[in-house]
């Protein structure tokens, strides 16, 4: 029977680019998708982008973007990993995706008939410049224990300390400086207290061969409360107040669902969108009971996939997941942990910018891949030494120590008999297939390569001793001489199905090399036979050490800046001093009729008269938000004749050098106290 498996890797922030521990959860999900796809299932393999959120509303704002086009450009950059590492995605969404926002809010009014959405009327936190309630993350403040400065509102870097906003000393808005109050406001929330979620989710936790079982014991004690009968599972507050990038709940205005209750609805959406696109039936698939549910997640969100998330779906009548696959964090060098946003150590892009091989990377993440949830560690020397001396000193090398002699002597055919212990070698490579194949299938990727490169062993021992280079200088060993080379070539071929999860491009290259059918794991067991194969090419090279050091080189001293741009060539001071900047206020500023990248500015700086100047900086502000502003102003510049009118000036502002790629424009503002009419020098 083909299994039917819908697989998921977690939804990444879109936010910021990706680093290596995301390519580190595609790989894992992508070498057993690759396996599955290779037995013959039925596999269907999506991700998104996780869109919303106030970390994200607040990036925009600050880029001068809605939220929707900085989404948009996160998203534009995705491919080129995707494709530069393999991962073989069927598709990519995005939780801002209509499907989202109608799934989202069907599985909330269904838990609102199930009666399991309460309202309660809770205290936070509240910007009164920014007129906005304030996650954790954006309050700072003193640590309530050791009085260390300048730290977050759930946690202190300092000493440890965990605690609530409100226990800060002196709290401050990230977003604007003020003092926040407090403000009350109401909130939804999914009420997993609830006995029915209790056992629902006690059943389900223990269902055999769902979770692994360290993941269970953590579950456990989140289970547990105290004997004061404190903890356990508490309701789940799911709403925010706009102004939030989100969801709207229905019957509810102004409120938004919190973005961890539509993120994983978002493995539904980008189901949803591919099987649209593709013209399959959505819900008829994912009602069907044979269909197996697989969620490939780090060990941070385990919470939101273990408990949340099968009773959001359980209680609007929904199917629930099968397998939630566990995995610890990477790090780089020994343990220096990653900034979840940014990375550190390797980063991605830059590796394939320096020409290393993904399949590389792919190979060395899954030699270090158990089924346990265990961090695994990059490390630069352990990395030269197992490509080299595993992946192209053992395999590789069959290849190339065999197949010249094929292409020279017998025109590529290969031997129809092999000898007896030629045999016996495939035998025993053959035998050890569905060995392998377990090792997939449970996540166990390490002892599969690990039990791959013991079969490589052998067949190196076998063309050691048989020597073909010296079978070749022999008169009358032809036959011996071509049953050898064939046994190592169809020895090759199964390794190379033993390797495929992993190396899916090389073993493409392989496939064209013999001549064959794309391999599925199946091939295993039957022989090549009498059949002609392709010239040899090289498949891969070792690793030069030099580059993986130039991975973790500082990038150079910016000559080039971070927009992109060159410095321009020196100049003078006197240069400088010829071009008059002065504070100016924006008394006026409007949308120009007929141009969509123009604002008209009218100026005061400070000389008994306004100027009109024309900014191209529509797309990044709207009037109101710049009247009554300062800002500088270009005061000597010859008056320009427009299409609109004469612009007597130009004021200041930041771009990036590519804005089409890197949108934003930020025009100068100077430090409170400056009075139009200053000069700036
Ligand atoms: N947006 C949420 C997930 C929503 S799923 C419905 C999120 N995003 S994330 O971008 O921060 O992380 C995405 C995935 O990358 C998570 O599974 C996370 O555990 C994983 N990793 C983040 N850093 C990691 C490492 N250093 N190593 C391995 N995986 C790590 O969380
Ligand atoms: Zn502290």
């Amino acid at each position: 029977m083909t299994r039917k498996l819908f697989v998921t890797t977690a939804l990444p922030y879109a936010n910021a680019n990706f680093h290596i521990g995301h390519i580190m959860e595609y790989t894992q999900a992508d070498v057993w998708v690759r396996f599955q796809r290779m037995r013959g299932q039925e596999v269907h393999f999506v991700c998104a982008d996780d869109a919303h959120g106030a970390p994200i509303m607040i990036a925009a704002e600050k880029a001068g973007i809605t939220p929707q086009q900085f989404v948009a450009n996160i998203a534009a950059g995705r491919k080129s990993y995707l494709d530069g590492f393999h991962i073989s995605f069927d598709n990519w969404h995005s939780t801002d995706g209509p499907e989202n926002h109608e799934l989202s809010q069907d599985v909330y009014r269904a838990l609102r008939s199930n009666e399991l959405i309460g309202v309660k009327t809770i205290e936070q936190f509240f910007d009164p410049e920014k007129s906005m309630f304030l996650p954790d993350r954006f309050i700072k403040g003193e640590c309530p224990k050791c009085g260390a400065k300048d730290q977050y509102g759930d946690s202190c870097e300092v000493c440890g300390a965990v605690y609530t906003p409100t226990d800060l000393k002196n709290p401050f808005s990230v977003l604007t400086g003020a003092t926040p109050v407090m403000k009350s406001s109401e909130h939804y929330f999914f009420k997993l207290s609830d006995p029915r979620c209790i056992a629902f989710l006690e059943e389900w936790t223990q269902t055999p061969g769902r979770l692994q079982p360290e993941v269970f014991n953590k579950i456990k004690e989140w289970f547990a409360k105290d004997e004061e009968g404190n903890g356990g599972l508490g309701d789940w507050d799911i709403s925010r107040d706009a102004p939030y990038f989100g969801i709207e709940i229905p019957d509810a205005p102004g409120k938004y669902f919190y973005v961890w209750l539509d993120a994983p609805i978002g493995y539904l959406a980008s189901l949803k969108n591919y099987f649209n696109k593709t013209g399959r039936d959505f819900d008829a698939f994912f009602a069907d009971e044979s269909v197996e549910q697989v969620h490939f997640i780090g060990k941070d969100i385990t919470y939101f996939h273990t408990l949340f998330w099968p009773a959001m779906l359980h209680f609007s009548g929904r199917k629930t997941p099968d397998h939630v696959f566990v995995h610890g964090f990477m790090t780089v060098n020994n343990g220096e942990k990653m900034s979840k946003s940014r990375g550190t150590g390797l980063d991605p892009m830059k590796y394939l910018g320096l020409g290393l091989n993904a399949e590389w990377l792919r190979y060395y993440i899954a030699a270090k891949l158990n089924a346990k949830v265990e961090d695994i560690d990059f490390n630069p020397e352990d990395f030269v030494a197992r490509i080299n001396s595993d992946l192209v000193g053992k395999y590789i090398n069959i290849a190339s120590r065999a197949a010249g002699f094929l292409s020279k002597r017998f025109d590529g055919h290969l031997s129809g008999d092999l000898g007896v212990e030629g045999r016996s070698l495939l035998d025993a490579l053959r035998a050890q297939a569905e060995v392998i194949a377990e090792l997939y299938e449970e996540r166990e990727f390490g002892k599969a390569l690990r039990e791959t490169m013991l079969l490589a062993d052998k067949v190196n021992e076998y063309v050691d001793q048989n020597k073909p280079w010296e079978l070749a200088k022999k008169e009358g060993m032809e036959a011996v001489l071509h049953d050898v080379c064939s046994v190592c070539i169809e020895a090759f071929r199964l390794l190379t199905i033993y390797l495929k999860p992993v190396l899916p491009a090389l073993a493409a290259k392989v496939e064209t090399f013999l001549r064959v059918e794309p391999l599925q794991f199946a091939d295993a067991a039957r022989a090549m036979g009498p059949h002609q194969i392709g010239a040899y090419e090289h498949l891969m090279q070792r690793v030069d050490a030099m580059m993986v050091e130039a991975l973790f080189e500082a990038p150079p001293a910016p000559k080039v800046v971070p927009g992109g741009e060159d410095i321009a060539p020196e100049i003078k001071i006197d240069d400088f001093s010829k071009v008059d900047l002065r504070i100016a206020k924006i008394v006026k500023a409007e949308h120009v009729e007929g141009s969509d990248k123009l604002l008209r500015l009218t100026l005061d700086a400070g000389e008994g008269r306004l100027r009109n100047v024309f900014s191209g900086i529509k797309s990044a502000y709207q009037p109101e938000q710049l009247e009554g502003k300062l800002t500088v102003m270009v005061a000597n510049l010859a008056p320009r004749k427009m299409k609109f009118g004469i612009s007597e000036g130009m004021v200041l502002a930041a771009s990036h050098a590519d804005e089409k790629t890197n949108p934003g424009i930020f025009v100068l503002e100077p430090f409170p106290g400056a009075q139009p009419g200053m000069r700036v020098r």
